[in-house]
């Protein structure tokens, strides 16, 4: 089974791209409430759509943090190009957490001001800094949702969209942690120390969001 996982195929950078089974993000302008609604999930669905909908939350806001502090500055396309990505998996885990009528974490309001922070904190340290915050956020999302990958899988009935959605979403995860580490991540100051506290602070963050 983690073999099955490992072979899952890279996709394409394209958010949401046409021969993809994620539904399309609606038009600007529509609420994602007018989506069909589904069967109440099952405790597993339920506890996976809570705790990635808060995590796409906190790396919308992350890169927010950072495009803030260094928009304008030459790493400001990469990281634009990244957030685009996020705002996909944001809107997408928003249509879903509605569609499931999934109870949101009640931390939303804290991730939301502390990805915010932490992403313009690590950007005032400098370019490399915020490579090495990207870098660290992003090695525990894509070990999270690998697995949760293994879960779907090995579940009675696996989800087959929510599958397909998770292994896009951590394939581009994947990219953003391999961006980072080329624009110079490991040569940021402290770079062990912050990326072990950064990492702590997540996956202490997706464990609360699990539950509550
Ligand atoms: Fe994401
Ligand atoms: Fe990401």
């Amino acid at each position: 089974m983690l073999k099955s996982v490992a072979r899952l195929p890279l996709m394409t950078l394209r958010c949401l791209s046409s021969n993809s089974t994620v539904p399309p993000t609606p038009p600007s302008g529509t609420t994602t409430s007018k989506a069909p609604l589904r069967p109440r999930p099952n405790a597993l669905t339920d506890e996976i759509i809570r705790v990635d909908h808060a995590g796409e939350l906190g790396a919308d806001r992350i890169y927010a943090g950072q495009m803030a502090i260094l928009g304008n500055g030459p790493m400001g396309k990469t990281i634009e190009h990244m957030w685009e990505q996020e705002k996909c998996h944001r809107k997408q885990f928003e249509q879903l957490i509605q569609q499931h009528r999934v109870r949101p974490t009640i931390m939303t309001p804290i991730w939301n001001v502390a990805g915010f922070m932490l992403g313009a904190g690590s950007a005032l340290m400098g370019e490399k800094a915020a490579m090495a915050c990207t870098v660290a956020v992003e090695t525990v999302i894509v070990e999270h949702y690998n697995d949760q990958l293994r879960q779907i899988m090995e579940s009675p009935n696996p989800d087959k969209e929510l599958l397909e959605t998770i292994t896009k979403f951590r394939d581009e995860e994947q990219e953003h942690h391999d961006t980072g580490i080329n624009c110079g991540a490991e040569q940021a100051p402290f770079y062990q120390a912050m990326t072990e506290v950064i990492k702590f602070g997540c996956k202490t963050a997706i464990a609360i969001s699990k539950k509550i």
